[in-house]
């Protein structure tokens, strides 16, 4: 092999190495504050316990767009986010697909700017954002749910989703699985940032 060719090997090695090390240092930085009592980010204690069970992060638009594809939504759907952040999986599923699209989300900032931004896509008719913390959430209207938590939190939801949604709904969780709950399908796929991310249906 030539000099030249052997550093590039080497190049790729080492970027291959840093890009497994920053999923690795992620991952464990999720893992680590969804096992702790304090959320670093957002900590607010109501009745002991903590009301924020993830911190905003938000998901990558080309994998906003995957986890829809993933979940197949299609007309007639109702899409409930879980913790929606800037609003952007609810905007999505509205704008693409012309689906009923809510999102509940606790931080009073974040739905305020949401819904600023619903209302200047044009899409008050189809999306909406409750304030409202998501382990109260009535999920029966639900056909599809999207998330992004933790995994105790996805936990502390998996048994509501169990018996409230129906059959043949659609559950799609980015980066963390429901436990125990087999996932039909995971996905990984490389955002534009080249950080490796997981769908689970
Ligand atoms: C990782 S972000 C995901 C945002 C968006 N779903 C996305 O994928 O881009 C999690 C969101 O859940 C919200 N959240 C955390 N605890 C909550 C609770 N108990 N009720 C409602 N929203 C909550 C956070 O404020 C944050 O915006």
């Amino acid at each position: 092999m030539c000099r030249s060719c052997a550093s590039g090997q080497n190049e790729k090695q080492v970027k291959a190495r840093l890009r497994v090390f920053c999923c690795l240092s992620l991952a464990l930085l999720w893992v680590a504050m969804s096992n702790s009592s304090v959320n670093v980010v957002h900590a607010v204690e109501q009745d002991g316990e903590t009301t924020y069970i993830a911190p905003f992060v938000p998901t990558p638009q080309e994998v906003v767009d995957r986890m829809l594809e993933v979940a197949q939504v299609s007309k007639g759907d109702i899409l409930y986010d879980l913790g929606s952040g800037d609003g952007r999986i609810v905007i999505t599923a509205a704008r693409r697909y012309g689906v009923k699209a809510v999102g509940f989300e606790i931080d009073a900032a974040l739905v305020k700017h949401s819904q600023r931004a619903i209302t200047e896509a044009g899409l008050e008719h189809l999306a909406e954002i409750r304030e409202q913390d998501i382990r109260n959430v009535d999920l029966s209207p639900a056909t599809v749910v999207t998330m992004y938590l933790y995994p105790g939190a996805n936990l502390r939801l998996r048994g509501e989703i169990l018996r409230q949604m129906r059959a043949g709904s659609r559950v799609v969780s980015h980066d963390f699985s429901m436990g125990s709950w087999a996932p039909d399908r995971v996905e990984r796929i490389r955002d534009s940032t080249g950080l490796l991310r997981t769908i689970y249906l």
